[in-house]
């Protein structure tokens, strides 16, 4: 009954926090698909931790990479790709998403996200800043862009059972 949804790679997008990998990781797993995450792979290939690549190399050289392991993991068979928060913001990757792939922006209240990023304290864009703060400046910058998803889900403060099942619904 998947088998519509098994066609084309699916990509999450959304703000930190609001569980792209989390949610990518259940949903590949309803789906009988492989699982990616970009930030992993881009860890991977730098041979770095994300807080390591933007102090050591800078943002700019993240985005590059991100780019890069997006395009390579859109040339694989179908799969559930989680990406950061920026990937889809840049044009250049918002374009392959696009062209090939199912994109869905996972949306929840800023407040939740805010709660969500604080447990974790591995996001350079956070550091030292006051999380809601640095989510509503994003919104504000990003929304327009993740609103050219091809699907949005929002998912309030759901479990993540429950956004997967929005998501195939
Ligand atoms: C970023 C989000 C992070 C990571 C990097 C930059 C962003 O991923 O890619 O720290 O620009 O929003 P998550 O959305 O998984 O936290």
């Amino acid at each position: 009954r998947f088998e519509p949804l098994r066609r084309r790679t699916i990509v999450l997008v959304g703000l930190m926090g609001v569980g792209k990998s989390s949610v990518g990781r259940r949903l590949a797993s309803a789906l009988d698909l492989p699982f990616r995450d970009a930030d992993s792979e881009v860890e991977t290939a730098a041979g770095r931790s994300i807080p390591e690549i933007f102090a050591d190399l800078g943002e700019p050289a993240f985005r590059e990479g991100e780019r890069r392991v997006i395009a390579r993991l859109l040339e694989l068979p179908p799969h559930v790709l989680a990406t950061g928060g920026g990937a889809f913001v840049s044009a250049e990757t918002r374009d392959l998403i696009k062209s090939k792939a199912i994109s869905v922006w996972l949306k929840a209240d800023l407040e939740v996200l805010a709660r969500r990023v604080a447990r974790k304290d591995t996001r350079p864009l956070l550091a030292g800043k006051d999380p809601l703060q640095v989510l509503k400046a994003q919104a504000e910058a990003r929304y327009p862009t993740y609103a050219e998803a091809d699907v949005t889900v929002e998912t309030g403060d759901a479990a993540h059972h429950v956004t997967v099942d929005q998501i195939i619904r």
